[in-house]
Order: C-alpha cells, then structure tokens, then sequence
C-alpha cells in the first residue's frame, strides 16, 4: 500500500496509522518510510527508525492499552544506501565492486543524478515484497513535490540505460560498427584526448572505469525494473492518496489521481487529513455575546479561577468559534467537491485536525479511530 500526496499532507503520519490498524487487526506489517524525520520513530515510541527491519516493541503498545494481534515492523528506506546494495548485489566480483562504490562518478550518480535514488528505493520495496515476510507493506513516499517520481524512476532509469546516447559510450562497436570498443574505452581517441585537454585525464579515465564497471549492471537494471513497474501496477498494489482538505492541496491530489489513473495504477481511497471538525452546534453558535459571559461569571465562582474580563473572554471564545465554523465549512465544501471529481465507489476518510502533533503511540491510535471509524 502506497501513501501519496503533497509535502507535509500527513503520509508518514497516514502511514503509521494504516500499519498500526493492519497489525491490530493481526497481520504482520512493515511501514517502510523515506522520511528521515525522527517524528515516527518518536510517535512509534522507539529512538529511531534504522534502514535495518526492527519491530515495534509489543509493550509499547500495552502501555497505551493495545494488544495487537499481529506485529508491526519499521524501517527507514535509505536511497544511498540502497543504491550501493544493487551494487554490492550485482556486481560480478569484490573488485569490481570496491571499484565502483569509490568511483566519483558513481558517487555523483547514485547521490545526484535523478530518479536513481527513487529507483534504488522502489528495488528495495520489490525485494521486501519477494522476501514474503508481511502480510502488507505500507510505504510512505519522500516528501517531494513530485510524489510520482518515485514511481516512474525504474522505467526512466531503464529508457536512459537502453538509450543509444549511453549505449554509444559504453557498448562496444555502436559508433564505429565495428566489434571494437564503446568510444570512451578507446584510450587513444580523438574525443578521448580532446575531453582529456579540458578536464585533465584522470577525470576521463575516472569515467572510464565507471562506464566500464557499471555497464556490468546495466542489463540486470531493464529487467528488474519492468518486475518493480509489474508489481506497482498489479492488484497486489493499492495507493491512498492523502491530501488536506484546502482547494489548493485538493487540486494536486486530484491530479495526483489522474496521473495514478492512467497509468493504471489502483487507487484504493482517498485520505483528507486535518479538516477542521465542527466544534460547536449551531444554537450555540447563536447564543448571544452577553449569554456567554454570563455563563462564564457563573462558572468563575464555580472554579477557583479568575477570568481577565468575561465579556472580552466570551468575545474572542465566539470569534474563534467562527473562524473555525467558516474553515469546517470551506473544508464540507471543498471535500464535498472532490468527491463529485472522483468515481462514486471511491472512499474517502477525514481525519480532523487535532490541537496538537501527533508524536506517540496513542496520538496515532487516536488517528487511526477517527480513520478506520
Ligand atoms: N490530523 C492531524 N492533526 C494534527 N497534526 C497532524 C495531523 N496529521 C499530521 N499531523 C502532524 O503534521 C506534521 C506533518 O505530518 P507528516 O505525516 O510528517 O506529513 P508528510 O509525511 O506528508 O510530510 C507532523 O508533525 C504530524 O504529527
Ligand atoms: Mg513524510
């Protein structure tokens, strides 16, 4: 299960709170997320979230009075890291191997270059999913504005590697159609000895290496990631797209929708994150300034407590409750409108927005009442 959506919707949270239910509900779950912050951990009760698996503490759950009858796993996707274990994988041989993992240029690919951090990471998903271990894996995607980079990064990886302008320079014979060499393996090149003119030959010969060691793992890369493409678009895949409640953050997840959509991706429910409940009824809404602040003194001899002015108190308290009758309402509106752009069958879940971060174990069950409600 995948959670898409804008920066800071609430993915990593939704994310949690999706592995929290599964595991209670007795599956055995892993939330994979991207997000280095140390906010899950926080709210998973642990210190921090390594890019080992590492489970969840089943007292921590019974110190908030859950019993899960499954188990819940975490694990922080590490893009870098990811990159050097194709390497460390597929390389042929140690040498080989260390060659690459010191070249600068491999450096730059696999730290700058983009698309091929998202590539390493949606490998590694492919291998946990094969690894059969869980039941459901609940991925929580970076926080980019591009949230489906992630998911086109294997085919984009793959078109660039079969591209002919990479070919020519690692392949043998492409230019010349000869069976000789690709044109940066020509030590003695003219192209060769002009670029080395420019950036001094140990960069040529830095590159070198690097298109001749790594061209090693370019066949493995088509094939792997047309099987990371299938398992995306297959029904064992479903996204929840998460968004707020704002028109803005709505328009982005519809479109988010429509890109998931064409490209046959199953969109299994939309989550609205933070909509502004409805605090007070509408008769209380009515009830007139100097009700209040009678209402108010009462209260004050009632409880040892002394109010500035309970006429300035009952003011802003009825402002307040305004401001946030009109946000519950632009958020009716603008959910009420993405639903008539979506399919009728499509769910969609509020989760209101609650006075303070969601930063432990009960915040997120908390979280995971009002979703699964
Ligand atoms: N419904 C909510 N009410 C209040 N705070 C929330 C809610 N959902 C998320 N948060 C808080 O908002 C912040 C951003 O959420 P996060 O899940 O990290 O977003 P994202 O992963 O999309 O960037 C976190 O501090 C989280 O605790
Ligand atoms: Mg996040």
């Amino acid at each position: 299960m995948i959670c898409v959506g804008s920066g800071g919707v609430g993915k990593t949270t939704t994310s949690a709170v999706i592995g929290l239910q599964a595991a209670l509900a007795g599956m055995r779950v892993l939330v994979l997320t991207i997000d280095p912050a140390r906010r899950l951990a926080n709210s998973l009760g642990i210190d921090a979230i390594g890019s080992e698996l590492q489970q969840i503490p089943l007292e921590l759950f019974q110190e908030v009075g859950l019993e899960p009858e499954g188990e819940m796993w975490a694990m922080m996707l590490d893009m870098k890291e990811s990159f050097d274990r194709i390497v460390e994988r597929d390389a042929p041989d140690e040498e080989t191997q260390q060659e690459i993992l010191e070249n600068r240029f491999y450096h730059y690919f696999s730290t700058s270059l983009a698309g091929t951090q998202e590539y390493a990471a949606s490998e590694r998903l492919y291998d946990l999913h094969e690894e059969d271990q869980f039941d459901l894996i609940v991925l929580d995607t970076p926080p980019t504005t591009h949230a489906l980079d992630f998911l086109e990064a294997p085919k984009r990886l793959a078109d660039a590697v079969s591209s002919r302008a990479l070919q020519w320079l690692y392949k043998p014979g492409i230019l010349s159609g000869t069976p000789g060499r690709g044109i940066l393996s020509v030590g003695t090149s003219y192209v060769t000895r002009t670029l080395s003119k420019f950036t001094g030959g140990e960069l040529i010969d830095e590159l070198r290496v690097f298109l001749r060691t790594f061209s090693t793992l370019f066949d493995g890369f088509e094939e792997r990631a047309r099987s990371v493409q299938k398992l995306l678009c297959s029904d064992e895949t479903g996204f929840v797209v998460v968004t707020a409640p704002d028109t803005l953050t709505v328009e982005e997840a519809l479109y988010f929708y429509d890109q998931l959509d064409s490209d046959a991706l199953n969109v299994d429910a939309f989550v609205v994150n933070r909509v502004h409940p409805k605090w007070v009824d509408e008769a209380a809404m009515e009830r007139a300034e100097y009700t209040l602040a009678g209402e108010l003194e009462s209260l004050q001899s009632r409880v040892d407590a002394e109010f500035v002015d309970a006429n300035e108190l009952a003011e802003g308290l009825l402002e307040n409750a305004l401001q946030f009758q009109l946000r519950a309402t632009q958020d009716a509106g603008s959910i009420e409108k993405m639903g008539d752009e979506l399919p009728s069958s499509m769910p969609i879940a509020c989760v209101p927005y609650f006075n303070q971060d969601i930063h432990s174990l009960s915040g997120l069950d908390t979280a995971r009442q009002e979703l699964f409600s």
